[in-house]
């Protein structure tokens, strides 16, 4: 029977439609200010592209920050729980998950069978998170998807010194006022980023296989700098994005 997973992230909102095995559906769409109603249209959607109605669902598993609001999940499961699930999925063979998303960055350690043996998240701050960037792409005036494109092409990095994002956006200005290139000044918080997740990884310990989930996985800037920071090859899945609603749909599989 198919069921559902509803991953409620600060920024997106994704659903994916699982029956046993097998992805049917997903939906990714901005969470906007009004998540209830982000969760319900994303559902829609979903529901729409599988050619199902919500009576055909077994099983709703809702996840992310705005899981308490959605009031047709059957349960709710922790982010943490829920992207170690998906991840398993991907490749079973993934020991550590490196999830950052728009205003959370998690490193979660799992065991075999992708069960969670121990986990590490940032404090209540967006530094080193997707908002982060998000504000220092605008601070640089590029997109944010050309935000990695630009910052790969820098022979050398400036070095941010300000972790809080209100300080490191003046710091940006700061700098190209000063005439400091803006490759150079990305590749500088590409890196700083690094080196806070990197903080986040040797909390729970480093074991490979390492896979990132998360919307900030999709920036090869972020990857490439973790990568060699910690000396390892991070597995990026092809929309990583899905990570928490596939976890959840996976769940609602097992318990129904
Ligand atoms: N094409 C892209 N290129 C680079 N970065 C991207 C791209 N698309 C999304 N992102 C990054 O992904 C972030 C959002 O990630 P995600 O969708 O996982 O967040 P979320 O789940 O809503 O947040 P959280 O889990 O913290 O509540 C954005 O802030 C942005 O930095
Ligand atoms: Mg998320």
């Amino acid at each position: 029977m198919p069921t559902a997973g509803i991953d409620i992230g600060s920024l997106t909102a994704e659903v994916v439609i699982m029956d046993k095995e097998r992805v049917l559906s997903y939906v990714i769409r901005p969470t906007g200010s009004n998540s209830k109603k982000a969760a319900e249209l994303a559902m829609e959607e979903a529901l729409h592209k599988a050619a199902l109605r919500i009576s055909d669902l077994n099983k709703v598993v809702a996840t992310g920050y705005g899981r308490i609001s959605i009031d047709f999940a059957d349960q709710r499961i922790t982010e943490i729980t829920c992207h170690a699930r998906g991840a398993y999925y991907w490749d079973p063979a993934v020991r550590t998950v490196i999830d950052i998303g728009g205003q959370d960055s998690k490193v979660i350690r799992l065991a075999e069978y992708g069960r969670v043996i121990d986990f590490a998240m940032n404090d209540k701050c967006s530094a080193g998170t997707g908002r982060f960037l998000e504000v220092m792409a605008q601070a640089l005036e590029v997109e944010l998807d050309q935000l990695a494109l630009i910052s790969n092409r820098a022979l050398n990095a400036v070095s941010i010194s300000s972790m809080c994002t209100v300080f490191a956006e003046s710091e940006v200005v700061s700098l190209i006022a000063q005439g400091l290139p803006r490759e150079e000044i990305a590749r500088g918080l590409h890196l700083s980023i690094a080196d806070r997740t990197a903080g986040l990884v040797n909390r729970v310990g480093l074991e490979e296989k390492v896979m990132m989930t998360g919307g900030v996985s999709l920036n090869s800037a972020v990857v490439a700098a973790l990568n060699e920071k910690l000396k390892i090859r991070i597995i990026v899945p092809s929309v990583p994005q899905i990570a928490g609603a596939l976890g959840a749909a996976l769940l609602a599989q097992e318990d129904s």
